[in-house]
């Protein structure tokens, strides 16, 4: 059996950086340099595999030329969209209440029959509107739509897209759907708040009416048949006529119990020994906690389970970097003692003195004297 040669390493080294930044244009354009390579060493069976691999899974993507002319704020001269290619068997998959996934069901079916829909008179332009708190999925939620369509996510920065210039914010918006008209692609207004920010600095009074006008203009003149979706955390700060337009919604919230129960789930099974009755109180103490949040404290307890070597994770442990996730925002320890105090009074029964002196390798005298008073 032959193997991939060393010499071919940097080419494969690419593939999988393309893949691991899902830039799959990368990935596919390395892959059939790799092709190219092999047939070139006399190597057909091995490039036959990797060009049916990739006949296999046609990806829509700019050619670089399209990406060179990317619109370009003209104050910051920075970029005002971002391309991301979608990969198929990227490793994202979101935990989401049941509501929503029915929500995300319906506008997938709803791009999928637009065309039939539309002759009927009945379709629902593919616009959608995407309202949740921080950390609940919504830009991943976005480029998991747009891994669905096969079809490249363009993202708009609304750093660079609420320009500094008079008047330019409208143009950078007319630039950006001139863009999506021109290339196929979601277009994605991610933090879409942000231009509603601009009311509050109000150099100039008419600079956000305009905007707004601008945007309804080109939201209407957009095909229904285009894929935008809106992300916002403040549905509220954008004028309603602007919202009307997108007739899907989906609503993340912060997971309730049995959403946690799932989340807990899908980041540490297979990952750490924990036993059933651990991941309830996981479940519990985690209320309010975003689906981000969740993972963070999961990937902690995963690098603190293989680096105590036993596989094993204690629920003291797990609640400790539990605890270190929650309060992250507003509590920073100076000393074990003010940890321990605070791991006490929150959930005493699992922090006993017996299992704080295991848990910070101590005496269980010093825990008893760092917990007192
Ligand atoms: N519902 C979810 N299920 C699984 N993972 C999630 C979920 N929501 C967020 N995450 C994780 O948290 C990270 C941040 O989420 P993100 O999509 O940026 O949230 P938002 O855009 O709402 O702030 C993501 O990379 C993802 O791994
Ligand atoms: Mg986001």
């Amino acid at each position: 059996m032959e193997l991939i040669q060393m010499e071919h390493l940097s080419e494969v080294l690419k593939i999988l950086d393309g893949a691991l930044t899902h830039d799959s244009r990368k990935a596919v354009d390395y892959a059939n340099l790799l092709a190219e390579k092999l047939e070139g060493d006399g190597q057909r069976r091995q490039a036959g595999a990797v060009r049916s691999a990739l006949a296999k899974r046609p990806v829509r993507s700019f050619s670089a030329a399209g990406l060179r002319s990317l619109p370009i704020d003209d104050a910051s001269q920075a970029e005002t969209i971002d391309i991301v290619n979608p990969v198929d068997d990227a490793d994202d998959d979101l935990v989401l209440a049941p509501l929503a996934q029915e929500q995300l069901n319906e506008f997938l079916l709803s791009i999928a029959n637009f065309d039939r829909w539309q002759a009927e008179g009945v379709a629902v332009p593919n616009r959608l509107l995407i309202v949740g708190p921080p950390g609940t999925g919504k830009t991943s939620l976005a480029r998991a739509i747009a891994r669905a369509v096969r079809l490249p996510l363009a993202t708009t920065r609304s750093d660079a897209l609420v320009s500094s210039l008079l008047g330019q914010t409208s143009r950078n918006i007319r630039e950006v759907f001139d863009f999506a008209q021109a290339h196929p692609c979601v277009l994605f207004l991610d933090e879409f708040d942000a231009l509603a920010k601009m009311r509050a600095d109000s150099r100039e009074v008419g600079e956000l009416q305009r905007v707004v006008i601008a945007l309804l203009q080109n939201l209407d003149a957009l095909p229904e048949s285009s894929i935008v979706i809106a992300a916002t955390n403040h549905p509220e700060l954008l004028d309603r006529a602007v919202w009307r337009r997108f007739g899907h919604r989906i609503k993340l919230e912060l997971p309730r119990a049995s959403d946690r129960q799932r989340l807990w789930t899908h980041f540490l099974s297979g990952k750490v020994n924990l036993e059933a009755s651990d991941f309830d109180q996981l479940v519990v103490a985690s209320d309010g906690m975003s689906p981000a949040a969740i993972q963070a404290a999961a990937s902690d307890m995963v690098r603190s389970a293989l680096r105590s070597g036993r596989g094993g994770l204690t629920l003291p442990i797990a609640l400790r970097r539990l605890a270190r996730t929650l309060w992250d925002d507003y509590e920073v320890f100076d000393n074990p003692a003010s940890e321990m105090r605070a791991l006490r009074t929150w959930q005493p029964k699992v922090f006993t003195v017996r299992a704080l002196a295991e848990l910070f390798d101590v005496s269980t005298r010093q825990v008893t004297n760092a917990t007192r008073g």
